[in-house]
């Protein structure tokens, strides 16, 4: 009888807690959206955050907004998109751990007619292709070989473009061997007039990827979508060349991206389209060329502004010279040595973002401080915030390349030139290998000073950080 008692008791409590929480209890109160304004009308704030993004000044724009609203994160309107932009660095440690689960990454729709192909390949699919691709060039059996091509072709490069003049444009000589070294290591590309052909017309793809994608003569978009159209082209032939050597050769090992695509199946063992080949290999490019180019150019720069630190960085590439001797390309111990230089770069990073911040979209509702960021829409995380942010970089203002010394202050999610999680660049090792290998090579055997020491940075196209007349320097040989 006491059991039967207790389990009518236990059965009526059970009843009531259900009646009480889906019938009795209030209706949970929706949570207010972040605070902010959506500016103008279909224009909203984009005016003001373009021009922000354009001179580097994107922390500002959202500094001022979060002091006003009290908020690290708030709304706005961008590219005619509600948007909810997030700074700090819980907010960065929010965003990287919910990639895939709360939130993936969102392309603006210049960018989504640049590359027709992702209007049908989820975001998420490119970044893990991507992801294997690399891994394949930095394996322990292949990075060696991939060092050797770097350090090799720096050398021809400042052989044939740098030795013997008097003076250079940094930025757009490096950009030139960048493109060069992408074309070759992803397509197997080597000659210089199909590299210079490509190169025009790539320059002119990638200008048009953050602009407004008003598709009129004379725009930059419009004039991004010819050259798009054009490189198209140029790869249907490129990819007939490849699949012919193919035929040919089925032994041919799958050195690069070109033979990747070409050769790739999905499950059901279907092939890529010539559309998606050709975004894959073109996002690999654009994706690569430039952010070395600026990267390196970028700290040519603070190294003649910065003059503080130039020894200790000629000393470990001096001893990394002297070290290697009988042997004359680098290999990937010497890259491991390079650590105070790498530390330097890092610093340029964080005061010079290449890349100022990313968008996401929501994909369910979040919440975040108590505020509602609504399904569907966008997010822009502000990296320069965190970097700029005194709290997790003592004295944010000064130049110190030994915060990234290894100490062990570094407070996780504050400096993520390269993003983190899910979503990291797949490129970050590729590109701090050859960053550091053209340095060396340049360190090794150039002496320059810049022809303008005032010469500003501006971020042309939003895209990246570039000196105004793109750091011309007088230069002799050491
Ligand atoms: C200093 C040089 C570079 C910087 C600062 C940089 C930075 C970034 C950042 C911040 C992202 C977005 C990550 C995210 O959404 O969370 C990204 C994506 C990407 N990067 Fe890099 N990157 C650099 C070099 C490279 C290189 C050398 C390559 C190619 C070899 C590359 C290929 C890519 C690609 C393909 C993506 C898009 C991946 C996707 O679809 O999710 N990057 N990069």
């Amino acid at each position: 009888m006491d059991h039967f008692l207790l389990s009518i008791a236990i059965t009526l409590a059970i009843i009531i807690k259900f009646l009480f929480k889906y019938s009795l209890a209030k209706p949970k109160e929706k949570l207010p959206l972040a605070p902010g304004t959506f500016g103008w009308p279909i224009i909203g704030e984009t005016i003001e955050f373009l021009v922000s993004l354009r001179y580097g000044l994107v922390h500002e724009f959202v500094q001022k907004r979060t002091k006003k609203y009290k908020s690290n994160v708030f709304k706005t309107s961008l590219l005619g998109q509600n948007v909810a932009i997030f700074s700090g660095q819980e907010a960065n440690k929010f965003i990287f751990n919910n990639g895939n689960k709360l939130v993936i990454g969102w392309r603006p729709s210049s960018i989504q007619k640049l590359f027709p192909s992702t209007s049908f390949v989820p975001i998420e699919h490119d970044t893990k292709r991507a992801q294997n691709v690399m891994s394949y060039f930095l394996n322990s059996q292949n990075v060696d070989s991939l060092i050797s091509t770097m350090d090799i072709m720096s050398h021809l490069h400042l052989e044939n473009y740098w030795k013997g003049k008097n003076e250079v444009i940094v930025y757009d000589l490096v950009k030139l061997f960048t493109f060069s070294l992408s074309t070759r290591v992803f397509m197997g590309i080597e000659n210089s007039d199909k590299i210079l052909n490509l190169y025009e017309k790539f320059n002119i793809f990638s200008r048009g990827l953050l602009v407004m994608d008003i598709k009129f003569p004379g725009t930059t978009f419009y004039k991004a979508m010819r050259a798009g159209k054009e490189l198209r082209k140029e790869m249907k032939a490129i990819f007939e060349e490849r699949r012919v050597e193919l035929q040919e050769n089925p032994d041919l090992p799958k050195v690069d991206v070109l033979t990747k695509v070409i050769t790739e199946q999905d499950e059901n063992g279907k092939y890529l389209t010539e559309v998606e080949m050709a975004d894959k290999l073109f996002g690999f490019i654009v994706g690569g060329y430039d952010t070395t180019a600026t990267t390196i150019t970028l700290v040519m720069k603070y190294l003649k502004e910065k003059p503080e630190f130039f020894n200790g960085i000629m000393e470990e590439q001096n001893e990394i010279a002297r070290n290697m001797m009988p042997r004359i390309v680098l290999c990937w111990d010497d890259i491991q040595k390079m650590r105070k230089t790498w530390s330097f770069v890092n610093e340029v990073l964080r005061d010079t973002p290449v890349v100022q911040g990313l968008f996401r979209e929501a994909i369910e509702d979040i919440t975040y401080n108590d505020f509602l960021v609504p399904k569907g829409w966008k997010i822009y995380l502000s990296f320069g915030v965190t970097q700029k942010n005194g709290e997790y970089f003592p004295n944010p203002t000064q130049f110190d390349p030994s915060r990234f010394e290894g100490n062990g202050q570094l407070v996780p999610y504050t400096s993520a030139p390269f993003g983190v999680g899910h979503k990291i660049c797949p490129g970050r090792e590729f590109a701090r290998i050859l960053i550091l290998v053209f340095l060396h090579n340049v360190l090794k055997n150039f002496q320059w000073e810049a022809k303008d020491p005032s010469e500003k940075i501006l971020w042309p196209y939003f895209l990246v950080p570039i000196p105004t007349a793109g750091y011309p320097v007088t230069l002799s040989t050491v």
